[in-house]
C-alpha cells in the first residue's frame, strides 16, 4: 500500500497533460479534498513545486532533482509490494549501511541509497568517489539462502541487465567489462561490489552495491579519473532524471534476481552477455595475485569465468583477476 504522497505523484505523473483536479486525487485517495491539499503541503516541505490550473487541478512543475523516495516510489511501476527503500542524504557506504541494517534484522529485500558517500569503496580495497553530484550509490540486499558455488555468474547477470536498461532508457550502447565494470566509449561509467556473508554453505546475506556515474560532470572528478571515467549525462549529451531512472533502476535489479533465484535467467543469459561483452576477441592481459596471462578474450564458460586464448591456442579460465585490454 503506498503512501497519500506516492498516490499524489503518480497520478501527476502518469496524467496525460500533467494535470490532475483535486476531486480525482480526493476521489482516488479515499479522502477529502482538505486532506489532499495537506498532503500535497506535506510535499512542498520537501521540495515538490505545484501550479494550480484554473478551474482543472494541480501540475507538478518542479520535482527535486536529487534522490528523492517519495518521487522514486513514484515512478516505479507498481508490482506488489513497493520495494522497502532507505534514501540518505550521506553515509559511509550504503554497503556498510546494508550490513549495519540486516544485523539489526531488517527484512529483505530492501534498498540503500545515499547522494553521497564518505568512504564509498570499490573492488580490491579501491575508493569509490561518491561527491553528491546526481550519480548513484546504491545497495540491494537480499537473503538468497543459494549454495556459493551458484553465486559465480550472479554480478555477471546483473551487470548485462544494467547494461540492457541503460541502452533503452538513455538510448546508449553501454557494455560491461568483466567481471564487474560498466563502460562507455572506452571509459568507466560505473562499477559492481557484490559482498555475501555466507553461513553452513549457504549463502545468507549478499549485499550488490552499484555506483554509476549519472550525471556528474567528468571534469568534476579527480584528474587521474577524468580520463578513465565519463557519466551517462556526458555520453547522452543530456542530464537524466535521476529519480525515474533510479526507479528503473529498482525494478530491473529486482526482477533480474528473481530470474536469477529461480534459474529462468540462463534462458537469456548468454545472449545478453554477448550483446554486452567489451572483451570478447580483444587482446588483453588478466593479472591475479602474482600471476599474468596474455591472450585473446573469448567470452565466459557457463560458470562466468573468464575464457583467454593464450598463444598455444588454448583457452584457460580464471575466477578472479584484474583485466586490462593491450592496446590501452
Ligand atoms: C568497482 O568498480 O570497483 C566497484 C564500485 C562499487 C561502488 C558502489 S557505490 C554503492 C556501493 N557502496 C560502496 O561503498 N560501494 C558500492
Amino acid at each position: 500500500m503506498s503512501a497519500p504522497e506516492v498516490v499524489i505523484l503518480r497520478e501527476l505523473l502518469d496524467h496525460e497533460d500533467g494535470v490532475v483536479s483535486g476531486a480525482a486525487l480526493a476521489r482516488k485517495l479515499g479522502m477529502s479534498r482538505v486532506a489532499v491539499w495537506m498532503h500535497m503541503e506535506k510535499l512542498r516541505g520537501q521540495g515538490f513545486a505545484f501550479d494550480a490550473v484554473r478551474s482543472r487541478g494541480y501540475r507538478l512543475v518542479r520535482p527535486p532533482a536529487a534522490l528523492h523516495p517519495l518521487l522514486i516510489q513514484a515512478h516505479l511501476q507498481p508490482r506488489g509490494a513497493p520495494p522497502d527503500l532507505i534514501c540518505l542524504p550521506e553515509v559511509d557506504s550504503t554497503n556498510d549501511e546494508a550490513e549495519r541494517q540486516l544485523a539489526a534484522g531488517r527484512p529483505t529485500p530492501f534498498v540503500v541509497l545515499a547522494r553521497r558517500q564518505t568512504q564509498g569503496r570499490g573492488r580490491l580495497g579501491r575508493v569509490w568517489h561518491s561527491e553528491d553530484n546526481g550519480n548513484l550509490y546504491a545497495s540491494f540486499v537480499f537473503r538468497p539462502h543459494l549454495a556459493p558455488g551458484r553465486m559465480q555468474t550472479f554480478t555477471l547477470w546483473m551487470g548485462a541487465n544494467l547494461c540492457e536498461l541503460v541502452a533503452n532508457f538513455c538510448r546508449l550502447e553501454p557494455g560491461i567489462k568483466w567481471p564487474n565494470d560498466l563502460y562507455f566509449g572506452g571509459r568507466k561509467l560505473g562499477g559492481m561490489l557484490t559482498e555475501a556473508r555466507v553461513d553452513a554453505d549457504q549463502i545468507r546475506d549478499l549485499v550488490f552495491g552499484l555506483g554509476l556515474n549519472v550525471n556528474s560532470a567528468p571534469d568534476a572528478l579527480p584528474p587521474e579519473l577524468a580520463r578513465q571515467a565519463t557519466s551517462l549525462a556526458a555520453c547522452a549529451g543530456r542530464p537524466l532524471e535521476l529519480n525515474r531512472f533510479t526507479a528503473a533502476i529498482i525494478g530491473r535489479v529486482l526482477a533480474a534476481y528473481d530470474k536469477f533465484i529461480d534459474g529462468s535467467y540462463r534462458q537469456t543469459f548468454a545472449d545478453l552477455w554477448n550483446r554486452f561483452d567489451v572483451l570478447r576477441g580483444q587482446p588483453v592481459t588478466l593479472v591475479e595475485g602474482g600471476r599474468r596471462f596474455s591472450g585473446v578474450a573469448g567470452g565466459i564458460d557457463d560458470e562466468g569465468s573468464l575464457l583467454i586464448r593464450g598463444e598455444n591456442g588454448r583457452p584457460q579460465r580464471f575466477q578472479a583477476g584484474e583485466v586490462t585490454l593491450a592496446k590501452s
